[in-house]
């Protein structure tokens, strides 16, 4: 008889461990870190989104009580800390000196015994500046007379464009084309993909506290990525290393905003080294939203070309990307446009070419993976706008065109013809299982009957194929560094583990389903195991949490640590035991002798005799470490269905229904999976129809704030219905792909093309998100549908 064991299988709704803390209130934030003798700092921001700086004067400043010290760029710049490294290579001022670039740029620092003396310091710091016109256009910043953005940069740069890249067989898609001219089908669309905003709950922030004394810099940090923001400090300051700890306790929310390195971080660092005190700062809401990484903001054109029958033949995009001041777009080094290139979907097309140009704008960098693998929401919505204007022009539901041109389940691994390979996927499944969730048939009836009463009603599909958890670090990088990532397990004497991962979480569950994950490899309870993250002085290296890297790269260091404990404690049993270790079997929480079922040890057994009988020829502990380089992303995928109807008086959209199937592989937990994917649709609606940060012409930021930029909340969320499937990742150590990202990716389109599809039949093809009551009021009554 075998031992009674906690045998935790992998797909338990085990409840979120994280939460006793955060439903209490006692969750612990960069800001709620209080240090002895902290200083405050508040930033000097251009009110002008070009010009040279003349002067600035800080004497009034000084003069206001509780101001320490003003740090302007040219204090910076003697200091040689005037420079941060951007992700894909370009380098970004701290604070301006010659000239701003962008309206809210940081130009000096206030540092002061509060922060409300801060904020008063900045309020008396007088900059002079001499205005210069403003590209706000990414179409005219290429025009022969547009001023040069960056004549820092000219030598290498000597215009306002960033690149041109290109990847795909031109030749062969070309004739793809002429052909389909002539014999087929061709279809083209322009869309803007809206400047946005991650606009996490938490600003952006830090602490730094430099010790003269010890040489030690801590800096505690709302950070996705920790270690990475150690080795940028140590590059920057010139400190080693070693000396550099970052702390990223709990953080309120990243979505990609917490990826990249911000002036405000070096100038908290500047600070404390100068006045040898902690210096917090900590954005408001509107620097956040003004100057913190925007994502999206592409204008794309993009063709398809079938054969008479809706066969998909070729695709062509080119896209004209809006990067703002500086070149600080969030992807690794390979792929200037990040992982646009996945462009061609779920559908099997023989010939692509994608070629993207980047300029340099007056507008706040950035271009962050927000809530998507760098790019892939852009990807996943051209494609999917696209299949419905070819399903229309063909006369084709769009969910035949859809199931016709999918890659096929027995195609996988799948090569692209971007040249990306596909681990694994059903997309017929899951599309085929929303539409009978949704009763798509049934849907069709009934929008065919209320049209003929006038009534407005749209359906629309999104069958979109995800790409997430880079590496492998051969192709992935952030700032050089290959993406890999970590796990390191410590069991203790009495069985409990203590796992820290090299990713760090922000809202993600990782306390929870990476303690099953180790549950699971090792017959624990998930209670047993303790995760801990964020902290450079104990976790091992990561390249940290964005694009749905955590469970596809640090999910699977975490199976493979714990596969190592459990192989070293094969050993140690085999020696209790008296056996060869080939003579053992497991099952989950306990090795037993084969043929021989009640002669075994349990895990905990097995981890106290790794202290106190440890073989002679074993080190004693019970410990192990892996770093994860994963053999390829994993491609989560799902079918997206939405019903609305549109209001003839108001131009309002009601999201009737939104049935979300997903598939991301094994599911660790499936009530963690569902709450992620609830998150995730409600940011993809709010692209599709709220927010936007849009610029005027003089490149006054027009959604700086909550009153302007408009996020959907609980009130506008329609109810999400979800669903799954399961197709394992065959490369991934226990079959799990990324989730989070999924729903954000898949869902606009769908609301979108919903929205389409109820004013086709008066020749609409397209309309440019967000879909306001006002855009679609417009074309109501352009086209005579308002009622009275
Ligand atoms: O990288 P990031 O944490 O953003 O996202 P993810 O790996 O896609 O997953 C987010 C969370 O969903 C994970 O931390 C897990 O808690 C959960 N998840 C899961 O339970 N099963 C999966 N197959 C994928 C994710």
């Amino acid at each position: 008889m075998s031992t009674a064991v906690h045998t935790h299988v992998l797909g338990e709704a085990y409840k979120r461990k994280e939460d006793a803390r955060f439903i209490r209130g006692q969750g612990k934030y960069v800001d709620d870190v209080q240090l002895p003798g902290m200083l405050y700092g508040a930033i000097v921001r251009s009110p002008s989104a070009h010009a040279l700086i003349k002067h600035i004067d800080s004497s009034q400043a000084l003069q206001v009580p509780g101001v320490v010290t003003v740090i302007t760029g040219k204090d910076l710049e003697a200091a040689g800390l005037n420079w941060m490294p951007t992700l894909p290579g370009d380098t970004e001022i701290v604070l301006a000196v010659e000239r701003v670039l962008y309206q809210m740029q940081e130009v000096a620092l206030v540092v002061a015994t509060s922060r409300y003396a801060a904020a008063d310091g900045v309020a008396a710091v007088e900059v002079d500046y001499d205005p210069l016109p403003v590209v706000v256009d990414p179409r005219k910043a290429l025009d022969p007379d547009a001023p040069l953005l960056r004549p820092d940069k000219k030598d290498k740069q000597p215009t306002n464009q960033i690149y041109h890249w290109e990847v795909g067989d031109r030749a062969a898609t070309d004739a793809a084309f002429a052909d389909s001219a002539v014999n087929g089908v061709v279809v083209k669309q322009d869309i803007y993909i809206p400047r946005i905003h991650p606009a996490p709950i938490e600003t952006c922030g830090c602490i730094a506290d430099y010790h003269a004394a010890t040489g030690k810099l801590t800096v505690w940090l709302t950070s996705q990525a920790p270690h990475v923001h150690r080795t940028i400090f140590a590059w920057v300051t010139g400190l080693p290393e070693h000396r550099i700890r970052v702390i990223s306790p709990d953080v309120g929310g990243g979505f990609g905003n917490k990826v990249p390195l911000y002036p405000g971080y070096l100038c908290a660092i500047a600070a404390s080294l100068k006045t040898g005190k902690p210096v917090k700062w900590i954005e408001d809401r509107s620097e956040n939203l003004s100057s913190t990484s925007f994502a999206r903001d592409y204008h794309i054109h993009a063709e398809i070309a079938a054969d008479k029958a809706g066969n998909v033949q070729a695709l062509r995009v080119h896209t004209l990307a809006d990067h703002g001041a500086f070149h600080t777009a969030a992807q690794p080094r390979q792929f200037p446009a990040g992982l646009f290139h996945i462009c061609t979907g779920s559908y099997d097309f023989k010939h692509a070419l994608v070629e993207v140009d980047a300029v340099h704008t007056n507008k706040a960098p950035g271009g962050v993976a927000y809530r998507c693998s760098f790019r892939v929401t852009e990807a996943s919505f051209l494609i999917e706008r696209l299949m419905d204007t070819l399903a229309r022009d063909l006369g084709k539901d769009p969910a035949e065109l859809r199931l016709e041109n999918f890659i096929k389940p027995e195609a996988f691994p799948y090569r692209s013809a971007l040249n990306w390979t596909y681990d694994s996927g059903n997309y017929e499944a899951a599309l085929k299982l929303a539409m009978k969730k949704i009763d798509y048939a049934g849907l069709r009836r009934e929008q065919a009957e209320k049209r003929t009463r006038g009534e407005l009603m749209g359906i629309g599909i999104s069958s979109f194929t995800e790409i997430v958890g880079a590496g492998p670090g051969k192709h992935f990088d952030i700032v050089g560094i290959q993406m890999f990532d970590s796990c390191e397990i410590r069991v203790h004497p009495t069985g409990k583990a203590l796992a820290r991962i090299g990713v760090q979480q922000q809202g993600h569950s990782h306390e929870t389903t990476f303690a099953q994950i180790i549950a699971a490899e090792l017959g624990l309870s998930p209670d047993d195991v303790d995760i801990e993250h964020g902290d450079t002085d104990t976790a091992p290296y990561g390249l940290g949490t964005y694009g749905s890297r955590s469970t596809p790269v640090a999910g699977a260091a975490t199976a493979m640590a714990a596969r190592k404990v459990r192989d070293k404690a094969r050993k140690i049993a085999a020696y209790l035991l008296e056996v060869g270790e080939e003579d053992l079997e497991w099952e989950p929480g306990r090795f037993f002798v084969k043929g021989a079922p009640d002669k075994g040890k349990t895990i905990q057994e097995l981890a106290f005799a790794a202290y106190t009988n440890c073989p002679p020829y074993l080190e004693p502990g019970l410990e192990a470490v892996n770093y994860y380089d994963p053999p390829n992303l994993t491609y989560p995928f799902g079918s997206y269905i939405c019903v609305v109807d549109l209001d003839r008086g108001t131009g309002e959209v009601h999201i009737r229904r939104f049935m979300a199937v997903d598939d991301c592989g094994t599911v660790i937990n499936p009530m963690i999976v569902e709450g992620q994917v609830h998150g995730g649709l409600t940011q993809g609606l709010a692209p599709a129809m709220y927010e936007e940060l849009s610029y005027d012409e003089d490149g006054n930021i027009r959604g700086g704030n909550f009153q302007d930029y408009l996020m959907p909340t609980a009130m506008e969320a329609p109810r999400w219905e979800t669903d799954r499937t399961v197709t394992p990742s065959p490369h991934h150590p226990i079959g799990a792909k990324g989730v989070a990202e999924s729903p954000t990716v898949g869902s606009p389109q769908a609301i979108v093309n919903a929205v389409v599809d109820a004013l086709a039949h008066v020749g609409i093809r397209h309309i440019d998100m967000p879909i306001t009551p006002e855009k679609v009021w417009n074309i109501l009554n352009e086209k005579g549908l308002t009622s009275d």
